[in-house]
């Protein structure tokens, strides 16, 4: 079963970290996806794929896409891993834990594949774009069949013809972003809320940060195809989008036949009569004026920022590169607060940086009292290999950083719990999800804000908005009881 490696076919084009981190100045195309081939159109009639997506939005969108490809190739779902012809891990290469879990994942697959040496197994995702992942598979974990990187999903089709005729394990993995490629087929995880890319990749080079790296430069995608497919949505019934990108303030700058920025998108994005309108990740090096207002005027965008801080210190902003200094970024946010009084804010921070100092670490405390974020993402630093904080001196120990993220927990949770408190009584409007994991007789879904509300409620609720009586805030989530139905809002536009 072992996959010769060493006669590398035309299908090993290996990752470059040197040449990930260039960034050329050559305009990026934009074309169309093209149709499967025909002799690929039928290849997975009676087979069936599982994908195991890990890491951010931007993965589970992708995954949405291969699902998509799969499906035109013939292919269906399964969520049982004994029944699969193809399972695909969408990896996620952020922090080393992440990608402890992939490698876990894939030395337990080796079982199924020695029991069912016609299934494919597939690496993809962030890790696949890095060298040391792609040369550790090809050392230790030769049972993988197909390794392909964030910038050729579209080439699936290929890459799998060649994964299931050829005794080689095919890696095709490409350092430099390519073009933009519309009209990809999807398979959207649910008809209710939908994920839409305005923009790939990230210039930011956040000094401690792999994903520049992994995703590319900054392409926009051009604001008629982003429009037209939130159009779209509304058509077909979606009561909620999310604007995806690494760094959505970033929209429009690579354009250059157009003066066109995120507050316009935004803006266009209001005239359309889709109900929810959210936008991820914010960075608040970019934030400006005009998008303060847009998101002031409401309507379908929602009153929930997602403003990734990662330290409250100036010094150690500078050492990642944030660009911005914690006078700032306090300013943006008493701007934001001002122009939108109930607006929720949420945050990402790094504890434990190379060289973050007591005090410093103080400082990141002081902040998040002094926002009053009503939830964050904490995370210990992870030193990720070729960016240039893993070149930095840490002497901090691990016991000192867990001990860090331990304070800081506790503080956000206590905050996160007032915040949550202040609720109590009022009237929310939450769209629906379905029944709640834990319990089916509950009901599920989100406020405006982003927060997760469990009620109970009749069936017949799921997938439209419900005003929601908020009886029981909790630290995470809120339970409240149904109080009156919101009709279907408008759609179309
Ligand atoms: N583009 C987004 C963040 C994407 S990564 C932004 O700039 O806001 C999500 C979060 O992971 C980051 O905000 C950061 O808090 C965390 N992160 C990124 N690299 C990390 C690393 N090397 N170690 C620990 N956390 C990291
Ligand atoms: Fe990473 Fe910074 Fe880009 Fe976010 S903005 S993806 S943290 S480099
Ligand atoms: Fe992870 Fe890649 Fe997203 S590294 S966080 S999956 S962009």
């Amino acid at each position: 079963m072992s996959k010769q490696v060493k006669d590398y076919s035309q299908y090993f084009v290996a990752p470059d970290l040197k040449a990930a981190k260039k960034r050329g100045k050559e305009e990026v195309q934009v074309i169309q996806f093209e149709e499967i081939p025909e002799n690929m159109r039928e290849v997975g009639k009676g087979k069936n794929y599982l994908i195991e997506t890990y890491g951010c939005q931007m993965n589970v969108h992708d995954s949405e896409t291969i699902a998509g490809i799969l499906e035109r190739m013939g292919y269906s779902r399964t969520e049982r891993e004994e029944d699969a012809d193809i399972i695909l891990l969408n990896t996620c290469a952020i922090r080393e834990n992440a990608e402890d879990k992939v490698f876990g994942e894939l030395g337990r697959l080796k079982q199924l594949k020695l029991e069912n040496p016609d299934l494919i197994l597939g690496v993809c995702g962030c890790m696949s774009q890095e060298e040391v992942v792609v040369g550790r598979i090809l050392k230790s974990y030769q049972h993988v069949d197909l390794i392909f990187g964030t910038h050729n999903i579209h080439r699936l089709p290929v890459l799998l013809q060649n994964a299931l005729f050829s005794k080689e394990m095919v890696v095709e993995v490409w350092s430099k972003e390519g073009d933009i490629v519309e009209s990809m087929p999807k398979v959207r995880e649910d008809g209710l809320r939908a994920w839409v890319n305005i923009m790939y990749g990230c210039d930011k080079f956040c000094t401690y940060c792999i994903v520049p790296y992994t995703r590319g430069k900054e392409r926009s995608r051009r604001p008629e195809d982003v429009l037209d497919e939130i159009r779209e949505l509304a058509r077909k019934g979606y009561q909620e989008v999310t604007l995806l990108g690494q760094n959505v303030n970033a929209y429009g700058k690579d354009f250059t036949d157009r003066e066109y920025t995120f507050a316009d998108l935004m803006d266009d994005v209001r005239k359309i009569g889709i109900p929810r309108v959210r936008f991820t990740t914010s960075h608040p090096r970019d934030f400006d004026d005009h998008l303060i207002e847009v998101l002031a005027k409401r309507g379908n965008l929602v009153e929930h920022i997602h403003l990734p801080v990662q330290s409250g210190s100036s010094e150690v902003l500078k050492l990642m590169a944030r660009k911005y200094t914690r006078e700032r970024y306090l300013e943006l946010v008493s701007k934001i607060k001002k122009a939108i009084p109930d607006v929720v804010l949420t945050t990402d921070i790094i504890v434990g940086f190379p060289g973050e100092t007591d005090e410093q670490f103080e400082e990141t405390l002081s902040l998040v009292k002094e926002v009053e974020f009503d939830s964050a993402f904490t995370f210990i630093y992870s030193p990720r290999e070729g960016t240039p904080a893993a070149k930095m001196k840490d002497d901090v120990p691990m016991e000192v950083k867990k001990e860090r993220l331990a304070r800081l927990n506790q503080l956000q949770n206590e905050i996160s719990r007032r915040k949550n408190e202040e609720l109590r009584g009022q009237v929310v409007e939450v769209l629906v999800e379905g029944e709640s994991k834990k319990n089916p007789n509950v009901l599920s879904g989100r406020t405006r804000t982003n927060k997760l509300v469990n009620f109970v409620g009749p069936k017949h609720l799921i997938g439209k908005f419900a005003y929601v009586r908020i009886d029981e805030p909790q630290t995470w989530t809120l339970k409240g009881v149904w109080v009156e139905e919101k009709p279907l809002a408008k759609v179309g536009g």
